[in-house]
């Protein structure tokens, strides 16, 4: 089975209105209407209401940098899976690094934000990887292990038919430093098979995006690899120039 490629902008707590919205307005402008790759932007979720009009009826794909645990309720400071769909959200990142260990989430707390986006028709990006301390004790498939089985037990295998992974080492995310392609190729290939062990046409479908310092030089060698199927561009994603090289590259 094909896998489309995906290219998706997570633009973090980055840009103002103004340039959040010459950005989108950019990457619309420049981006083929045949492009390969199905290309998404998360901008922040201010946002998320302006550049969604801007959307409609466009080929780019609106997503969020994450998504509530709950409907509804006394939850200060989140944002529903209904509330996003309302704005035309179809993804939802949940499980960032950067939510995990700047803000403490755990794979529990993660796995039930991921249930919420799947209950709610949003595709979740569901984020997993390592730190630099666990890749050199030799941890790196462990802490994959329980990352992903969290979502497994609450979830199913079955949602992942639903949902999109993304594999980002931490040590690569904003720093330059990349995995080489047989690292990423090494870990998606692994993440690929352990679903394949429960459910072999999920596992075929399932679109694996690799995350952590990809630019428009590195993107084409990594998209490349039989099992990395396209992107979660961070820094390189607010540049319309560097994105559209990398959709491009997909
Ligand atoms: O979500 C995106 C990743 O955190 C990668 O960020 O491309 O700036 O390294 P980066």
């Amino acid at each position: 089975m094909a896998r489309r490629p995906l290219v998706v902008g997570n633009w973090k707590m980055n840009c103002t209105r103004a340039t959040a919205q010459q950005l989108l307005a950019d990457l619309l402008a420049g981006l083929p209407t045949d492009a390969k790759a199905q290309v998404g932007v998360c901008p922040a979720y201010v946002f998320i209401p302006e550049l969604g009009a801007m959307l409609a009826g466009k080929t780019i794909a609106l997503g969020a940098q994450n998504v509530a645990d709950q409907d509804q309720g006394a939850f200060t400071g989140e944002i529903s899976a209904p509330m996003l769909k309302e704005f035309g959200c179809a993804y939802a990142i949940v499980g960032h690094s950067e939510r995990r260990l700047v803000y403490g989430e755990t794979n529990a707390l993660v796995a039930a934000r991921y249930a919420k986006a799947i209950e709610h028709g949003i595709t979740p990006i569901f984020c997993v990887g390592e730190t630099l301390e666990e890749r050199e004790q030799d941890k790196t498939f462990a802490v994959i292990d329980e990352q992903l089985q969290a979502v497994l037990d609450l979830c199913g295998v079955a949602s992942l038919s639903q949902a999109v992974i993304a594999y980002e080492p931490v040590w690569a995310i904003g720093t330059g430093r990349t995995a080489t392609t047989e690292q990423a190729q090494e870990v998606h290939a692994y993440i690929r098979a352990q679903i394949a062990k429960l459910d072999a046409e999920v596992a075929e479908g399932l679109q694996i995006l690799y995350g952590g310092s990809v630019k428009a030089d590195n993107a084409a060698a990594l998209f490349g690899m039989p099992d990395v199927d396209g992107g979660l561009v961070g820094g390189a994603s607010l540049d319309a120039k560097s994105f559209l090289a990398i959709c491009l590259a997909a």
